[in-house]
């Protein structure tokens, strides 16, 4: 009786294994919005359930497990390892962290904004590019989060190198000057919520933290996609702006990030 009950509840819970591990994930590969549904609401659910943890706090797990104190690339590894073989996590990924790498070098910045830190995987990959006197904001709204990122920064030997504030893009934007003393940004990177790019990038403007040459990189702007901010960089004048084809983080599904630099 205990053996068929194990057996039936061993069989159970390999039908479950191969139902959310591969053949879920691969039936909505062809859509981008099935795949962020069944990745980023109900398989997240599933297994903060299952684990009494948070899907952050889970990434944290595999950076102090598999990556190295003090060495970025293997804690970018550790997270890209985790979000490609276990659990698919919102962070730009490998893919699109590979055009992130490239801008950043080339844009060499003295002052940089983050606008969505999430677990501080991009905070990561930007930070330890930047020349040691460089400046690295990021603002996130999420407090569970921020307590996250600021554990990936420190085991990845990065934090004094960038400053995490938490808050909203909305209501820090406007103290950049006076609350913290910046000029204006050489480099900015936008994922934070999709609806806020253009809010945000028109109060940069606004609030003259953008000087003639600012690059702006913009990740998803097709997944899960930013029609009004595109339109509005590829439109404007003041903008040239140019599209990096790429993926969803972690899946075939297409997004890119757009680069745009302000002409003043
Ligand atoms: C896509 S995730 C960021 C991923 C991160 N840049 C990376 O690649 O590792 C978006 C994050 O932005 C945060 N966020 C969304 N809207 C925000 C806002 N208006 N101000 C601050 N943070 C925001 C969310 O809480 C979330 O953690």
């Amino acid at each position: 009786m205990w053996l068929y009950f194990l057996s039936l509840c061993g069989g159970g819970a390999a039908i479950l294994y191969v139902l959310c591990g591969w053949l879920i994930p691969a039936a909505v590969e062809g859509s981008p919005r099935l795949t962020l549904l069944w990745h980023d609401f109900i398989l997240e659910q599933i297994l903060n359930a299952l684990t009494w943890s948070t899907r952050p706090q889970r990434l944290l797990k595999a950076v102090q497990k598999k990556a190295t104190r003090g060495d970025p690339q293997s804690v970018i590894s550790a997270i890209d390892n985790f979000c490609r073989h276990k659990e698919w996590a919102m962070n730009v990924g490998d893919e699109k962290g590979a055009i992130l790498d490239c801008v950043v070098s080339e844009v060499n910045p003295s002052t940089a904004l983050e606008l969505g830190t999430y677990c501080g995987y991009s905070t990561v990959r930007i930070a330890r590019l930047l020349p040691p006197e460089t400046r690295l904001i990021t603002l996130e709204f999420n407090p569970d989060y921020a307590v996250v990122a600021r554990q990936v920064i420190a085991w990845a030997g990065l934090q004094d190198k960038v400053e995490l504030v938490v808050g909203a893009s909305g209501d820090l934007i406007p103290q950049m000057k006076q609350q913290f003393g910046v000029k204006e940004f050489d480099f900015v990177f936008l994922d934070h919520w999709k609806d806020r790019y253009l809010l945000d990038i028109k109060l940069l403007e606004e609030c003259g933290l953008l000087r003639r040459g600012t690059v702006l990189l913009a990740d998803n702007v097709i997944c899960p996609g930013t029609p009004e901010y595109l339109e509005y960089v590829r439109t404007n004048p003041r903008y040239e702006s140019r599209y990096f084809k790429s993926h969803l983080e972690y899946t075939k599904v297409e997004d890119g990030l757009e680069k745009s630099i302000f002409l003043g």
